[in-house]
């Protein structure tokens, strides 16, 4: 872990919980992600976990790491899009990914850090990684949210609500409402296509409902859930389906750019693309959320 804010340590106190993996969590503020470690180690008797948990302000101590999740950055503050971090976050992650790759050149990362499609394809471009080593966690996060609301909507576990979100981490992301079902039952005969919008909107400004209510920082158990289960999907490989960030080549007529997409995630990583087809309408959305995460890259000059 990259970062032991508090995305990156309560996904380590959860991993560790996990009881399959050792953990190093990397942190720069000195002594902290060793406190935070020590104190992690320390539930290990009560909640019955061996896992090991490191804490360093030195990469060297992440060598040959199998996962590497990146999480390090500034936060968003009340008011500010994930855009805004662009240019800070630019500078942090170039430096980490560096790091990650000159201690652990076999890892697959996981990009946490916003704004998330800009930040996994600076990764992947910094790398020099093959695609399949570098994604970026939103979609089971986006996800997530709009399972929750629906799950709230028509007061069901939210076990039986299955969705599915395209598109970059932002306001262009694009759920799809129709894609969605209760156990097998499409929401639309359960819910009005209104209220579905609405849930949709809640669903896209989830992130900021947030950051508004904390004051701040952002969002945590959550995304590190979402991290969790790709992570899951990795080590275990287990070939699950979700939604994440991979730099797709022509996939969804969309070349060069990280996009989310709904991916299988395995051993290798990203073990592959799968391409729903999308009405015309969704296609165009698509391509409008690909389009703002390109102003980005550019932005960048990557
Ligand atoms: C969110 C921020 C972390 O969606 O992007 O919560």
């Amino acid at each position: 872990m990259v970062g032991a804010g508090f995305v990156g340590s309560t996904l380590t106190q959860r991993l560790a919980e996990r009881d399959y993996a050792d953990m190093v969590m990397y942190d720069i503020v000195p002594n902290m992600p060793q406190g935070k470690a020590l104190d992690m180690l320390q539930a290990g008797p009560v909640l019955g976990y061996d896992s090991l948990v490191i804490g360093t302000n030195d990469y060297s101590e992440t060598a040959n790491s199998d996962v590497v999740v990146i999480t390090s950055g500034f936060p968003r503050k009340p008011g500010m899009t994930r855009d805004d971090l662009l240019k800070k976050n630019q500078e942090i992650i170039t430096q980490v990914t560096q790091q990650v790759v000159k201690y652990s050149p076999k890892c697959i990362m996981i990009m946490v850090t916003n704004p998330l499609d800009a930040m996994a394809q600076l990764a992947w471009h910094v790398s020099g990684f093959p695609r399949e080593r570098v994604i970026g966690m939103a979609g089971v996060l986006d996800t997530a949210r709009l399972r929750t609301f629906i799950a709230q909507e028509l007061h069901v576990s939210v076990r039986d609500v299955q969705t599915c979100v395209l598109g970059g981490h932002g306001d262009t992301m694009i759920p799809l409402p129709r894609m969605c079902t209760i156990a097998g039952v499409p929401i639309a005969q359960l819910l009005s296509a209104e209220r579905i919008e609405q849930i949709v909107q809640r669903t896209r400004d989830g992130g900021a409902e947030i950051v508004k209510l904390l004051g701040t920082g952002s969002a945590y158990y959550a995304p590190s859930a979402s991290v969790l289960q790709m992570v899951d999907a990795i080590l275990l490989d287990k070939r699950m389906m979700m939604p994440c960030a991979v730099y797709l080549q022509g996939e969804y007529n969309i070349k060069n750019l990280f996009v989310g997409v709904p991916v299988l995630l395995g051993a290798k990583g990203l073990e592959q693309i799968i391409e729903i087809k999308l009405s015309e309408d969704e296609q165009i959305l698509l391509q409008k959320s690909a389009d703002a995460v390109r102003e980005l890259v550019n932005v960048m000059g990557i």
